[in-house]
């Protein structure tokens, strides 16, 4: 969060800156069904920034966030991911006419506590001048089971270790024990605000002093203003991981990550590792800025995804505070061999993308690298293609760090890329169809009976019904 007077005087020098076969002509197979149709389009939802996204054991999507007016509280939801874009969206509460809650209401989150829904938002007075931004974090709660009907109204502050600067909390059970986490000015450090962890009491109150996780200080933490915000926790292969976000909310903005085993004491500073560089960050190819904020969610297979926002656009007119345009996005999370997230970048707009397998060769994916395509490993972005309508059902296949650009098979067999804009005709277009064992198949339109195949390390067409033809999308 920028302060415009407050985080002046904290501010570090700004650097500014990181798819069976069939021989010719002959059966056809079943069309399969294009990447689920209720797949995600990014932005999933415009103009909301701090996005909590969870899937409830009610089977629906919930989301809230903040507004660009700053002036309410909201929450939507939906059956789907994808749905949640035209979700109607109800006003749970709004800033108060007068008082500590008047002006600025930020980075709402909405959690279970103790058979409750109490959604916890950081909100500031409306005075005008430096008051503005004497930011703490209160709490609403609702009188029913149904958090879309019920009826909600005001539970209390946050009891705060310091009475000073203190937002973006979130709440967790890990082994029996509810945490709570948050971003906070501590007296004495000179920063924005640093993350915390605590064990929790009741909804407001804490049960143990704090520990203060992580303060800004690594180069990438202090881009504009010293800046740890935003805490959001995922369990997964053993361990915790908590991302947060660090710097300026303008380009520079970007997820930090703090580890540590599920055994181990949460309350132990030492216990924590901190990743020493940031593990999501602007991608200019993709052309998303400022990515940050995230919470974690699963998709209608029970496959992580981030949730985040970001602009698609890199210049700001004026204080990034008030730019609306950081919208919510989402895409997968893949883990690493070692079991760590591994972020990739933020995908872009449009359909989410998947990852192309030879099912006859896992481990390897369709590797986009500059102008050259292959088969083989590389970072989560070179495996990335998004399947782009191409009318009369079939797609284009277009890599996400080359958007411009999608997959042109020649008569010859090969496959390169081509310049969207000139791939207009066939040579461009695959059909999507359902091969043996969940695998799907990309059959060239402009070369009946050959489709999208591995050659070794290399891209090539096939017949349709050669094994190498045969792709997993993950
Ligand atoms: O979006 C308003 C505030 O700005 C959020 O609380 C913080 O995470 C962001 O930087």
């Amino acid at each position: 969060m920028n302060l415009p007077l407050t985080r002046r005087t904290f501010a570090a020098a700004a650097s500014l800156m990181p798819l069976a076969c069939t021989a010719p002509g002959k059966t056809a197979l079943a069309p399969a069904s294009p990447p689920a149709a209720a797949s995600p389009i990014n932005p999933l939802v415009k103009q909301r920034a701090d996005a909590q996204v969870f899937r409830h054991d009610d089977g629906f999507y919930y989301m809230t966030g903040s507004v660009p007016e700053y002036d309410r509280l909201v929450l939507r939801r939906s059956k789907t991911l994808a749905g949640l874009s035209t979700a109607e969206e109800r006003v749970l509460w709004r800033h108060q006419a007068s008082g500590p809650m008047s002006g600025f209401l930020w980075a709402p989150e909405l959690h279970l506590v103790d058979g409750k829904w109490v959604m916890y938002f950081a909100a500031g007075p409306s005075g005008g001048g430096e008051d503005v931004f004497r930011i703490r974090t209160y709490a609403v709660v609702c009188d029913g089971p149904d958090p879309m009907t019920g009826g909600w109204s005001y539970l209390g502050e946050f009891k705060a270790p310091w009475d000073s600067f203190n937002l973006d909390s979130t709440s967790f059970v890990h082994r029996g024990t509810r945490y709570f986490s948050w971003a906070q000015r501590e007296p004495g450090i000179d920063t924005n605000s640093n993350l915390y962890i605590a064990p929790m009491k009741d909804a407001l109150t804490l049960s143990a002093p704090a520990t203060r996780l992580s303060i800004p200080q690594l180069d990438w933490e202090i881009r504009g203003y010293k800046v740890n915000e935003a805490p959001a926790m995922i369990v997964k292969n053993g361990r915790l991981f908590l991302t947060y976000s660090a710097s300026a909310t303008d380009a520079r903005y970007c997820l930090g990550m703090l580890s540590i085993d599920e055994t181990a004491n949460l309350m132990d500073p030492r216990a924590w590792t901190k990743s020493p560089q940031p593990v999501f960050v602007t991608c200019r190819e993709t052309s998303v800025y400022g990515p940050g904020h995230n919470s974690f969610t699963v998709d209608a297979q029970g496959r992580d995804m981030l949730v985040y926002h970001g602009r698609d656009y890199e210049k700001i007119e004026g204080d990034p505070l008030f730019n609306p345009d950081r919208h919510t996005r989402a895409q997968r999370l893949y883990f690493d061999a070692s079991g760590n997230p591994d972020f990739g970048v933020p995908v872009g707009n449009g359909p989410l993308p998947e990852r192309l397998i030879p099912a006859v060769r896992r481990g390897a994916f369709l590797v986009q690298d500059g102008e050259r395509l292959s088969v083989g490993t590389a970072p989560i972005a070179q495996t990335q293609l998004r399947s782009l309508d191409a009318g009369d059902g079939t797609v284009r296949l277009s890599p996400i760090l080359k958007p411009d650009h999608a997959l042109a098979a020649a008569a010859d067999g090969t496959v390169t890329l081509a310049p969207l804009a000139s791939a207009t005709g066939d040579a461009s277009r695959f059909r999507r169809e359902a091969g043996k064992g969940g695998s799907i198949r990309f059959a060239s339109v402009a070369h009946a009976g050959r489709a999208l195949a591995h050659s070794s390390d290399n891209v090539r067409l096939a017949a349709a019904a050669d094994p190498a033809s045969a792709w997993l999308a993950d």
